[in-house]
């Protein structure tokens, strides 16, 4: 998804201390020349939601004080240095200095709401803002995927553009791209609330299920989606599958 913004890293240590240094799930780990050699590499998992079972749970642990409201044209600007705050920790962004992260949290908006990530469904996206009149305190972006089989290598990105009244035809299947939330913030009901909002609107459109990605490493995003109710799904390049794939095939 950012995976641009992952550095190589190589670093000039003692195989003792290599052996000590903590470890990144997004990252490979070798030794050879005297030096460690830190590669990029991201495993992206998904996810997905069934929103009327979703929807029938008694809403339990929503922020009361958070309010919510349609993300407006003015917003993106704003949104960014929100989305580096709340990324601050996670790979790729946790290893940029504050002006790249923001460069990085620009760009990765700017695509969203260009299209970049599948058509953007505005109707399901919303920003979060601290009481009635308080600053922006986190977002939910919503975006229109194929439809495809949602554990497949292919089902995240459209082969051909899609057709421009793709929502209004309900073709896809929704993706959660983006959502994040102010550090100061997090932990107290305003993922839960956006996440509310945007299943509402994406039942009223007439979708059934919400797709969303996690990267392996950001364990934030991975037991908020367990929370949420969100079922993992088989990985793409799991070798079970691939096995049973090509007993199929023969
Ligand atoms: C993931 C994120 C959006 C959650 O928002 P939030 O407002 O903090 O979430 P909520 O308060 O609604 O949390 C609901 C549940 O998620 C889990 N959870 C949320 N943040 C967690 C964290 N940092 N660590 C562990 N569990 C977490 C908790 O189990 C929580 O339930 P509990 O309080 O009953 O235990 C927020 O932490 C964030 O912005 N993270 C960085 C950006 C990111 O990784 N986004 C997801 C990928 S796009």
């Amino acid at each position: 998804m950012c995976d641009e913004w992952m550095p190589h890293l190589e670093l000039p240590i003692t195989f003792e201390q290599f052996q000590q240094l903590p470890r990144n799930a997004a990252y490979k780990y070798e030794y050879f020349h005297e030096r460690a050699w830190l590669s990029p590499r991201p495993h992206y998992y998904h996810a997905l939601l069934d929103l009327e079972a979703w929807a029938a749970r008694p809403l339990e642990g929503a922020s009361r004080k958070a309010r919510l409201r349609p993300v407006q044209p003015t917003d993106w600007a704003g949104l960014a240095p929100l989305f580096s705050a709340a990324f601050d920790r996670q790979q790729p962004f946790c290893g940029l200095d504050d002006e790249r992260a923001l460069a990085a949290a620009r760009k990765a908006l700017e695509h969203t709401r260009a299209g970049g990530d599948g058509p953007w469904i505005e109707q399901a996206s919303f920003v979060a803002t601290d009481g009635e009149a308080g600053p922006e305190v986190g977002a939910i972006l919503v975006t229109l995927l194929p439809e495809g089989d949602p554990s497949g290598w292919h089902s995240y990105h459209w082969k051909e553009p899609p057709p421009p009244d793709a929502l209004a035809r309900r073709l896809g299947r929704p993706h959660l791209t983006w959502i994040f939330v102010r550090p100061f913030n997090a932990g107290q009901g305003v993922g839960t609330l956006l996440l509310s909002a945007a299943v509402r609107e994406l039942l009223a459109l007439g979708y059934k299920q919400l797709a969303s990605t996690f990267l392996i490493g950001n364990d934030s995003s991975m037991l908020w989606h367990w929370r949420q109710g969100f079922q993992l799904l088989a990985y793409p390049g799991s070798w079970r599958r691939q096995v049973a794939e090509m007993e199929e095939a023969m």
